[in-house]
C-alpha cells in the first residue's frame, strides 16, 4: 500500500509532479479552500466508507463561494477522484484532503478566473499523546469577510501564530476566544464541555468552523438521551466541564487540562468516555447512525 498518494490534474501522479507556478493566485494569495475528510476500510466489503462525505464536499463548494474560488468541477467528479484516491490506499482508514484553488483571477468575476483542485491522501492513524494539555491564546479568532467558518488557506495563515504559542507554552492545544471573549474553538477542532447528561458547545455564531465531527458526536448525545446546548460559553465554564475536543483528525480527544487547571471537576468523565466509545463505533459501522453517516466510495 502507498504511503501518500496525490490526484492532481485530473489523475493520481508521482507526489512530486503535482507542481503549480508561484505566480498562481493559490501562491500568490493563498487562494484555496480544503476539507480534511476520513474513510473507514470495510474488511468484509472490501472498500472504504467515507465519513459525512455529502456534509464535507458540501462544505468545500460552500467555502469556494464564500472565498471566490473558481469551481475546478461539479460534486460527483469530486467524488469520482476521492474514490480514485482511496482505491491507491486500499486496505486501511485513510485521510484525504480535497483542495479547490484559483489558479488566475482575483475574484470569480475576473476573465480569466479559473479554479483547480488537487487531493492528498494519507493512511490514517489517529494518536493520543500522553497527557493533553490547553492553553487559551492570547489572540482572538479572526473576523473578516471570510470568517471562520470556511476552511480556506489563507485564513489557516494564522495558525502559525497560534503554533508558535503553542510551542512556547509547552502544550498540546491552543483553544480561540472570539471577540465578545467567548470560547470559540482549537486549533484544528471543536471544543465540547461534558458534564454528567449534558454536552455544552459554543454556538455558530461564537466565531468557530461549523466542525462536522461535532455535528456527529452532538447526534450521538441526543441518542443517548443527554441534553446538548449550544450557546455561548464563558471562558470559566473551561475550567468545570470535562472539555473534548472533536474533529476529523483528531477524532474525539479528552483534555486533561487548561490553563495548568485540571478540566473535569464537575463531572462528565463518564459521558465523555461514552461518546467517545459510540463515535469509534460508528466509524467502524455500528450503532444507528452508522447508516446516515457513512457512504461507499463510488
Ligand atoms: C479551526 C477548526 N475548527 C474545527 C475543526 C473540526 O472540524 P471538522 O470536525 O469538520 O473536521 C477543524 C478541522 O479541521 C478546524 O481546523
Amino acid at each position: 500500500m502507498s504511503d501518500r498518494v496525490m490526484w492532481f490534474n485530473g489523475a493520481c501522479v508521482p507526489w512530486e509532479d503535482a507542481r503549480v507556478h508561484v505566480w498562481d493566485e493559490l501562491a500568490l494569495r493563498g487562494a484555496n479552500v480544503f476539507e480534511g475528510m476520513t474513510a473507514f476500510w470495510d474488511d468484509a466489503q472490501q472498500r472504504h466508507r467515507l465519513l459525512a462525505g455529502g456534509a464535507h464536499v458540501d462544505r468545500l463548494f460552500r467555502s469556494a463561494a464564500t472565498a471566490e474560488i473558481p469551481l475546478p468541477m461539479p460534486r460527483a467528479q469530486v467524488f469520482e477522484a476521492l474514490a480514485e484516491v482511496a482505491a491507491q490506499l486500499g486496505g486501511a482508514d485513510i485521510y484525504l484532503r480535497p483542495t479547490f484553488y484559483a489558479k488566475r483571477g482575483r475574484s470569480t468575476l475576473a476573465p480569466d478566473s479559473e479554479g483547480a483542485m488537487y487531493i492528498g491522501g494519507f493512511p490514517f492513524r489517529p494518536s493520543r499523546p500522553a497527557a493533553v494539555r490547553a492553553i487559551v491564546s492570547s489572540h482572538a479568532r479572526f473576523g473578516g469577510p471570510i470568517g471562520a467558518d470556511v476552511k480556506s488557506g489563507g485564513s489557516y495563515l494564522d495558525f502559525r501564530v497560534f503554533e508558535r504559542e503553542r510551542v512556547e507554552h509547552g502544550v498540546e492545544h491552543v483553544f480561540f476566544l472570539n471577540d465578545r471573549g467567548h470560547v470559540a474553538e482549537a486549533d484544528g477542532a471543536a471544543i465540547l464541555l461534558v458534564h454528567d447528561g449534558v454536552v455544552v458547545t459554543p454556538s455558530v455564531d461564537s466565531g468557530v468552523l461549523d466542525s462536522i465531527t461535532k455535528r456527529i458526536v452532538l447526534d450521538i448525545a441526543r441518542g443517548l438521551g443527554h441534553r446538548v446546548e449550544e450557546r455561548p460559553v464563558r471562558r470559566e465554564e473551561l475550567y468545570e466541564a470535562q472539555v473534548v475536543l472533536a474533529g476529523t483528525l483528531l477524532g474525539l480527544r479528552t483534555v486533561d487540562a487548561v490553563d495548568g487547571r485540571d478540566t473535569g471537576r464537575t463531572g462528565g468523565a463518564g459521558t465523555a468516555a461514552e461518546l467517545a466509545d459510540e463515535y469509534g463505533r460508528l466509524c467502524r459501522g455500528e450503532g444507528p447512525l452508522a447508516p446516515t453517516y457513512l457512504d461507499p466510495l463510488p
